[in-house]
């Protein structure tokens, strides 16, 4: 059976590339995709990458990963400090999840300091730019294999 991998990235990520480089780098969405794209290739794993400006979309794709048991990578941007929905859907379906960013939320303004995601996160990677999505789907996958074995 083929692993299917779920890459959720909540608002304004789709602005990575141009958006404050000082903070986020600049690669954009679809650097970032396609490096993940070559690690799932040489994993047999299946990927599926998505970006959404709305609650309700990313509400709607972790019930759909979290359903099909198959594990989450989520960037949900500032829906991390702010979702109750989102920290619902993960709870609701018993999803799995990687929670990443790619700056070091602790160290920048307070109202980022929680977030509603880590405390159902199987982990957490923060700090480390478009690198900390391939540290999260290494882990994953990772973990995947072992489990098979
Ligand atoms: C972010 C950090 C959030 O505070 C911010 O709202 C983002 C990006 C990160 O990846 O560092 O949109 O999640």
């Amino acid at each position: 059976m083929t692993k299917t991998v779920h890459v959720l990235n909540g608002p304004n990520l789709n602005l990575l590339g141009s958006r404050e480089p000082e903070t986020y780098g600049t690669q954009t969405l679809a650097d970032i995709e396609a490096q993940l794209a070559a690690i799932c290739e040489a994993h047999g794993a299946a990927l599926i990458f998505r970006q959404s400006n709305h609650e309700g979309e990313l509400v709607t794709w972790i019930q759909e990963a979290g359903k099909a048991r198959e594990p989450i990578i989520i960037n949900a941007g500032a829906y991390s400090h702010t979702s109750i929905a989102l920290i619902d859907a993960i709870k609701g379906t018993n999803a799995k999840v990687i929670e990443v960013h790619l700056s070091n939320i602790h160290a920048r303004e307070s109202f980022r300091h929680h977030s509603f995601i880590s405390g159902a996160a199987r982990g957490i990677i923060m700090g480390f730019g478009a690198l900390g999505y391939e540290l999260a789907l290494t882990a994953i996958l990772s973990e995947m294999a072992k489990s098979e074995s």
